[in-house]
């Protein structure tokens, strides 16, 4: 029987087009060594070249158009000439939020072939980052006061619900669980008084429903220093919206760059469509030159079949982006190499065939 997964493509703006075209390079070579996998896809052409268009960045009906597919696969979001703050909320954040992708998972790993800029001895590098996606210092809530004046006032409020900080504290136990490994909780309840003590109480909490987890907390600046002298301390990692997002940029400049980083935007309750993305922006630096490495946005098509129960197959394209690594020899110039994006996209395609034939 043909399994049918129905994506909506999200290209985006900058090196966004470029990376995708690669994720789909490796579900349609898996469609070939698959027969029983189909991958069906809808594009929407969505961005900042939309909004210089229509003045927006999605349709006015975009969440329901987006609504029936099985997942969706964003490129990268934000261009010169739109602000940030406009092309951010209007599209990937609303997309976050309107299906609330609470659970941002992001691996950082060592992959095989990569070196880190860490002396080797510290880089043993395998942990799993739960970043909390639908609110926190991301809520959106705050004001614009006394603009232009002497008296301006600027607001930005982190919201921390008790539902939105159990259910991802509970979500990163449950991962740990199953794997095995220990929970640590990055916070900083000394500065921010409110938000951050109440989620170290509920951390302390939720543990206890997990009495055979070893349980870690650290303040957000031990942790910064711990990611690079002691990576290897952390397993599964959860924390709030924007320390996740920085951390894991951290993270990825220890573990082969931004080029290799993958995350997934996910709704564990699957009424929504989750979200996959390499966790890189549009690199307006190099887009449009098949300079950008396509390895972070593979990876989160690895991600993709995961959430789709094709393990296994999610399992095969992150060897095949390790084989690409080890080989060295077809890699963009980000990882030394001076391959393009499709050849990069074209190298893990082979490797996947010819692990089959094996
Ligand atoms: P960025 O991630 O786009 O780029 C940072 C640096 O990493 C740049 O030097 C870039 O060339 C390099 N880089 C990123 N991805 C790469 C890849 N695949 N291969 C090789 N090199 C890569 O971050 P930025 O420059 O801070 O932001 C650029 C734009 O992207 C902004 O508009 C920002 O808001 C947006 N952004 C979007 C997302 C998203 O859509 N998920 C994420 C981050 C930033
Ligand atoms: C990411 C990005 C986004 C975030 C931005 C573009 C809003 O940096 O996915 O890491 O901060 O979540
Ligand atoms: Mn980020």
């Amino acid at each position: 029987m043909t399994k049918t997964f129905n994506i909506a493509s999200i290209p985006g703006d900058g090196i966004g087009p470029e990376v995708t075209a690669e994720g789909f390079k490796i579900l349609q070579t898996i469609e070939k060594l698959d027969p029983s996998l189909r991958f069906q896809s809808k594009e929407f052409p969505w961005g900042c070249e939309f909004y210089s268009r229509h003045g927006k960045m999605m349709d006015d009906d975009g969440i329901e158009q987006l609504k029936p597919f099985d997942a969706i696969y964003l490129g990268a979001v934000g261009y010169p000439g739109v602000p940030d703050h406009i092309s951010l909320w209007d599209l990937l954040l609303r997309i976050r939020k309107s299906f609330d992708q609470y659970v941002n998972i992001r691996p950082i790993t060592l992959l095989d072939g990569v070196t880190s800029p860490l002396r080797s001895e510290y880089a043993d590098i395998d942990m799993l980052v739960i970043r909390e996606n639908s609110e926190g210092e991301y809520a959106g809530a705050g004001d614009r006061l006394f603009q232009g004046t002497k008296e301006e006032v600027a607001l930005q409020t982190g919201v921390f619900s008790r539902k939105g900080t159990e259910r991802i504290i509970r979500y990163a136990f449950e991962e740990a669980r199953a794997a095995g490994k220990s929970v640590t909780s990055i916070s900083k309840g000394n500065a921010l008084n409110y938000s951050m003590v109440f989620w170290d109480e509920v951390f302390e909490e939720v543990s206890r429903d997990y009495p055979g987890i070893t349980t870690y907390s650290y303040l957000v600046d031990a942790a910064s220093m711990f990611f690079v002298t002691d990576p290897a301390r952390f397993e599964v990692v959860v924390t709030s919206n924007l320390f996740g997002d920085i951390l894991t940029d951290l993270g990825a400049g220890l573990t082969g760059g931004l080029g290799l980083a993958a995350g997934a935007n996910v709704n564990p309750t699957k009424e929504y469509p989750s979200m996959f993305e390499p966790i890189h922006g549009s690199a307006p630096d190099i887009a449009g030159g098949q300079k950008a490495n396509p390895l972070a946005a593979i990876w989160s098509v690895s991600q993709m079949l995961d959430f789709f129960g094709e393990e296994a197959w999610g399992k095969k394209v992150l060897q095949a982006i390790e084989k690409t690594l080890t080989d060295g020899d077809v890699l963009t110039p980000d990882m030394g190499g001076t391959a393009t994006t499709a050849e990069a996209g074209s190298k893990v395609a082979s490797c996947l065939e010819s692990m089959m034939e094996k």
